[in-house]
């Protein structure tokens, strides 16, 4: 079968880290998918890797000099990005990442990935410490909220003799993501999209050693996130106590508590993701006071009583976050009345759309490897689904969001 990559005009842009000795190699993959390449390089990058190698294995002049006299335009950066179909910054420093946040271009390749506005890759590739700066991660989110997708560094040995997060991916990993991204299938629309997904119940704290909880596993919550991360989008799973494992290297897990520790993880990331899907089943309610000791016993027969407070609605604050073109997705769990509470839901909480889970069903909803499932979109539109297994309603699921990304 053709690559998708056959015919298509790539720049291979290469900025100055210890990864750009791969980037030859990168090339000479996409020339093998049949891509026609021109490399743009900094002068950094250049002492990592010579033009001659870059010339050989393209076929074609490095572009490295704004103002070099030879280049046949002289406005070579607004030719070379008329030309080509996609960029591929690969390795991506702090450096040519910061720059390209903040709109400047005062070299070669920064001036030309300023001006270009098909799809873009991006590469990152540094030490671990520079990776998790808050400067750093402020620069990649306002890339990946202008829609450049970025191929996510591995952990490894690095250059600087350490094991850790920063390592380039390999050039057959970065072809594997354009690849997906141009295969034109149901990976298409969710390549490269961050997506948070909340799963799982919450447990509130009662004293030292009880809590509030219910029976959500997490099971569905867990189907989707791995649905996503196996069509390539890069998933941020925040889950509630729960037995289940995730195994893509493709989803990052974060592990809370209660109610309000999910609020704070949800809505730090979520500015940063294209869609959400809460799946959590969240507690409404929290005890007032959790004691620091276990409760004892009292003597008298009357019993006790625990005041309970709100908690936050996770997903109502992500509805007033939301920014055009992000797409939020909820779950509706509802015994009467269900389509009509579902359709209130999702206005009110400002979602794209809902997913409704009767009680009703037998082998679905809590703790059962079946589901099934009711979509409701904004206009009213509404796809009632069969029984399935939570894997394959996990599937219509992401078909659905991706028809909306
Ligand atoms: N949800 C949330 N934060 C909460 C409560 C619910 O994010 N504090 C999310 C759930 O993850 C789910 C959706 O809201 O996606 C609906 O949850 P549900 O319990 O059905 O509805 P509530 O809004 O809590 O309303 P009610 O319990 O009154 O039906």
């Amino acid at each position: 079968m053709a690559s998708p990559l056959k015919d298509k005009h790539i720049i291979v842009g290469i900025s100055g880290g210890i990864a750009a000795y791969k980037a030859p190699l990168l090339v000479r993959l996409l020339i093998k998918a049949g891509a026609d390449v021109r490399c743009a390089a900094t002068p950094h990058a250049l002492q990592f890797v010579t033009p001659l190698t870059l010339e050989t294995l393209s076929g074609n002049p490095v572009y490295t000099d704004l103002f070099d006299r030879t280049n046949p335009h002289s406005t070579e950066h607004i030719s070379l990005k008329d030309w080509a179909d996609i960029m591929v910054v690969a390795p991506a420093t702090a450096n040519i990442i910061g720059k390209a946040a903040c709109g400047i271009a005062d070299d070669a390749l920064s001036t030309l990935l300023l001006s270009f506005r098909k799809t873009t890759f991006v590469c990152p590739a540094m030490n671990s410490q520079m990776l998790e700066s808050p400067a750093y991660r402020r620069n990649i989110a306002t890339l990946r909220s202008d829609g450049i997708i970025v191929v996510e560094s591995q952990c490894g040995q690095l250059a600087c003799g350490t094991v850790g997060d920063g390592r380039m991916a390999e050039p057959e990993q970065i072809i594997g993501q354009m690849q997906l991204a141009f295969s034109g299938d149901e990976h298409a629309a969710l390549s490269g999209k961050r997506i948070l997904i909340t799963a799982g119940p919450t447990y509130e704290k009662i004293d030292s050693v009880r809590f509030i909880g219910n029976f959500s596993s997490g099971k569905m919550g867990f189907a989707i996130a791995e649905e996503l991360s196996r069509r390539g989008a890069e998933v941020i799973l925040v889950t509630g106590p729960t037995h289940l494992a995730s195994s893509s290297p493709n989803i990052r897990r974060i592990d809370v508590l209660s109610a309000r520790e999910m609020y704070s993880a949800a809505t730090e990331v979520f500015p940063s993701c294209q869609a959400a899907i809460l799946s959590a089943a969240v507690a409404d309610f929290r005890p007032e006071h959790v004691a620091d000791h276990k409760i004892k016993k009292q003597n008298d027969t009357d019993g006790m009583t625990i005041r309970l407070v709100q908690n936050p609605d996770i997903l109502a604050s992500l509805g007033n976050m939301k920014r055009d073109g992000q797409i939020l997705v909820g779950f509706a769990l509802e015994t009467d009345n269900e389509i009509e509470n579902a359709k209130k839901k999702l206005s009110k909480k400002n979602l794209d759309f809902i997913v409704l889970n009767s009680l009703h069903d037998k082998g679905a909803g809590f703790g059962h490897d079946t589901n099934k499932i009711t979509i409701i979109d904004r206009d009213g539109t509404t796809t009632i689904g069969d029984l399935k297994p939570k894997t394959a309603v996990a599937a219509d699921i992401a078909n659905h969001l991706a028809s909306l990304l």
